[in-house]
């Protein structure tokens, strides 16, 4: 589907919101938050990689961050199997072609990781097609929502979504036909949504960072999108997958009664157990309601 028109009144835009941080876009919150019923979102925009990963107008904070993380917590959040070498040397490459890292100086993998970890404001995600199932062979995720890169390492994308309720049955195989037929330069992007009670980028279970409550005032809630690129890495031929995270305050967003409708419509009716899973049960009568 094609974004909509930003002309359009009845259309909110990313950017229309004062508190957005740039690089959302295409997504618009009406695409997020569809007239509809929950459901998984396996809708994809083709996009560049150069655009995707580009700098975003408030990065240096993340930037910063970032350097902290991999400075003084790098077992939590960077990660590799040796066979994944190549495959993290490819990743270096395209990054330095498009001028977005520096230069990789000798293929040394834990340096590459850095250097692509403290320049980005992205996680990467590096995946193998090995035995027809891809399998999370390395990368660096500075910024996860509720997951850590190295309870990842080495497992099969089922088994990575087996902790997330109904995905695989519903979208596991067509996730997999999609990946299969990846290709090098195009960036197939898609976007997800969660609500969190903090605006702390690292939601690595090892920070024990707060989780919505029924007593979480509204004020402290986030929307926290993850906008997500797929592509092939054209020498390698792993999987290359990319997350960033935008932050929204709730509130920001439920002035527009249209919206608003529509998010306490998608919370309504999430099946209980990916409610749970996406840790809203406490709070979501509460925002039903309001
Ligand atoms: C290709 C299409 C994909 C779709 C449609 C998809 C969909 C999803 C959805 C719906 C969730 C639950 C998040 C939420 O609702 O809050 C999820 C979680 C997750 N996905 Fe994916 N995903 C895809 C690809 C990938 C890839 C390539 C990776 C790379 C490893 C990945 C890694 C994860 C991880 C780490 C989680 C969190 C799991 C946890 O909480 O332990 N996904 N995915």
């Amino acid at each position: 589907m094609e974004p909509e028109s930003s002309k359009s009144p009845q259309v909110l835009t990313i950017h229309d919101q004062p508190e957005a941080p740039s690089g959302m876009a295409p997504w618009t919150w009406s695409e997020l938050f569809p007239d509809a019923d929950y459901r998984f979102n396996f809708q994809f925009k083709r996009g560049l990689i150069s655009s995707f990963y580009q700098p975003s107008a408030r990065g240096s904070l993340a930037l910063r961050e970032r350097a902290r993380l991999l400075t003084h917590h790098r077992a939590d959040c960077l990660a590799w199997l040796p066979s994944s070498e190549g495959a993290i040397a490819d990743a270096h490459q395209v990054f330095a072609d498009l001028g977005l890292v520096p230069n990789p100086n000798a293929s040394n993998p834990t340096e590459s990781l850095l250097a692509l970890g403290q320049s980005l404001e992205a996680d990467l995600i590096l995946l193998q097609i090995t035995e027809n199932q891809p399998v999370v062979i390395a990368g660096v995720a500075c910024f996860p929502t509720g997951w850590s890169l190295p309870a990842k390492l080495g497992r099969s994308l089922l088994g990575v979504h087996h902790e997330v309720p109904e995905l695989n049955e519903e979208l596991g195989s067509r996730i997999h036909r999609f990946l299969s037929g990846l290709k090098p330069e195009t960036s197939w992007e898609r976007a997800n949504w969660g609500l969190a009670a903090t605006s702390q980028l690292n939601l690595n279970p090892s920070t024990f960072f707060p989780r919505l409550t029924a007593e979480t005032p509204l004020e402290e809630i986030y929307v926290r999108v993850e906008t997500q690129s797929l592509t092939l890495l054209p020498t390698s031929a792993a999987i290359l997958f990319g997350i960033r995270i935008h932050l929204t305050p709730l509130l920001s967003l439920w002035s527009h009664s249209e919206l608003r409708q529509r998010i306490q419509r998608a919370l309504r009716t999430l099946p209980p157990a990916l409610a749970d899973y996406k840790g809203l049960t406490s709070i979501r009568a509460k925002l039903i309601e309001y």
